[in-house]
């Protein structure tokens, strides 16, 4: 028995020549001061806002994600603490304080302060760890996406020390590789669905609440795209026909004269934007079903914008032809395009198509607007259900405005830094 104690003690000894006074986890306004500071360093470093004490800029990050707390890895802190440890076993994903009769009010912060001073003291050396800046690139690790603190307070001789100890996960400070991606662009690296951007923090912050939309791989915007330019071109040449349509609805009546839309003087490629297939993706996450008069689901028109940037498929009972992306595409386009697969403008009455005017705006014919230039679009595949919702710009559509400016020649008005492309007809942005 006598041996076994022995033992313990020289173990304990080995370790740590303090003894604990007081431990413990930190008060949720501690981690959100803990966080705060974290954070706040984090985003002068995304945002290339800060600067060393000799005046040395540190460059942008580009993936620098915004930290939230973790109570597991504050748990695995404060068991860290328990033999006062006077120095820390590692750096890697883990930040070590020691304060020398440092009080315990604030003593998070006071720990957070010390060690970005590490980058203030010494500058951007500190990219890659060294021994000055460890603790530093550990803080500014930007793939750490949680941090967890606990604190103790323990007798050491004639001095009280204070402990911080935070754990990163996932942990960072691998050897050799930097704290964070830098470039010209901030937050250029966060995932847009995962962790988008905060503007403000330049962070990949925190994904959104509701994240059940998707976005098109880019295959499938480059076969979106092409339908929506070979329309855009054929009425831009004056090679669409206005009333393939125009045969009555009830009778089957086919139309006996031949009516096309007059050539533009400028109207844009679209190109795809991906803000714009986000924006268009957050709103599907927020699209509620609503039952229209006809039975059919359809998206809440304060969803839908009605008259505004968009085209918005309805909300149909998925056909068994539907499960591929082309195939979901096909089926908008099919009814955004046309009846039967021809423009069905004339069957909405909704432009005099011998001038080019607008009489009622419709958003099913958004991406014809000749100034419109960006065009993304999102998707939502429910059970059962899906919709597909785009948004253009700028907006194009007004009440009694033209679709383009009509005339020839064809792209005549295209500016400079759209200049024609014959073939298509099209101004195509530089
Ligand atoms: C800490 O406080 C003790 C007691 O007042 C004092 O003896 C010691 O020198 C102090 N240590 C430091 C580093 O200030
Ligand atoms: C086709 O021509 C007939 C006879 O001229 C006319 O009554 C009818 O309205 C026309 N149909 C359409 C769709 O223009
Ligand atoms: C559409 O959404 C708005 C805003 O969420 C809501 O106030 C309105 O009642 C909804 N309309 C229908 C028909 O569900
Ligand atoms: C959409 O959901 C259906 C049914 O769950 C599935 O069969 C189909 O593969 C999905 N399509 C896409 C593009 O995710
Ligand atoms: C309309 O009909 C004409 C003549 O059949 C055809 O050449 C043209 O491609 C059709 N337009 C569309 C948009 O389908
Ligand atoms: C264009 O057509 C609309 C609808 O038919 C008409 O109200 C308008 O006066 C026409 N504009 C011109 C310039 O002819």
């Amino acid at each position: 028995m006598l041996t076994v104690l022995f033992l313990f003690a020289c173990f304990v000894k080995a370790y740590s020549t303090a003894t604990r006074i007081e431990w413990g986890h930190f008060t949720s306004a501690e981690q959100t001061a803990i966080l705060q500071a974290h954070n706040a360093f984090r985003s002068k470093l995304a945002l290339g806002t800060y600067k060393s004490a000799a005046g040395v800029k540190f460059a942008k990050a580009t993936n620098m994600y915004q930290l939230k707390w973790d109570f597991n890895a504050a748990d695995e802190a404060f068991d860290a603490l328990v033999l006062c440890p006077m120095t820390p076993t590692t750096y890697k994903g883990q930040n070590f304080y020691k304060g020398i009769n440092v009080s315990r009010t604030g003593c998070g912060t006071k720990a957070c302060a010390a060690w970005t001073n590490e980058f203030h003291a010494f500058g951007p050396s500190g990219y890659v760890m060294t021994v000055n800046t460890k603790q530093a690139t550990q803080m500014a690790w930007a793939k750490s996406h949680s941090v967890g603190c606990a604190w103790a307070n323990c007798q050491n001789g004639a001095d009280t020390v204070m402990l911080v100890i935070c754990r990163y996960t996932p942990e960072g400070n691998t050897a050799g590789v930097k704290a964070y991606a830098q470039g010209a662009k901030t937050c250029a690296m966060c995932p847009p669905v995962a962790a988008p951007c905060v503007k403000a923090t330049g962070l990949c912050g925190e994904p959104l609440p509701v994240p059940d939309y998707k976005l098109f791989p880019a295959a499938d915007q480059t076969y979106f795209l092409s339908k929506f330019n070979s329309v855009r071109s054929q009425m831009a040449l004056g090679e669409l026909t206005w009333d393939n349509c125009s045969w009555h609805w009830a009778t089957n009546d086919k139309p006996n004269e031949t009516i096309y839309w007059p050539a533009s003087k400028a109207t844009y490629q679209l190109k795809w934007d991906a803000g714009l297939a986000l924006s268009a993706g957050k709103k599907l996450a927020s699209a509620k079903y609503f039952p229209d008069p006809t039975g059919n689901y359809a998206l809440n028109a304060s969803v839908g914008n009605f008259g505004y940037n968009t085209n918005v498929d309805e909300w149909i009972p998925r056909r068994d032809s539907e499960g591929t992306l082309q195939q979901m595409i096909n089926a908008a386009w099919f009814t955004w395009y046309g009846c039967f697969g021809v423009l069905k403008m004339a069957y909405h009455a909704m432009a005099d198509p011998k001038n080019g005017t607008q009489v009622y705006e419709d958003i099913l014919y958004t991406y014809l607007a000749g100034s419109a230039r960006k065009i993304g679009c999102a998707y939502r595949n429910d059970t059962g259900y899906w919709g597909i919702l785009c948004y253009t710009w700028p907006k194009g559509l007004t009440v009694g405005s033209a679709f383009y400016p009509a005339g020839t020649p064809v792209c005549s008005s295209c500016p400079s830094t759209a200049p024609c492309n014959k073939a298509t007809g099209l101004c195509v942005l530089k």
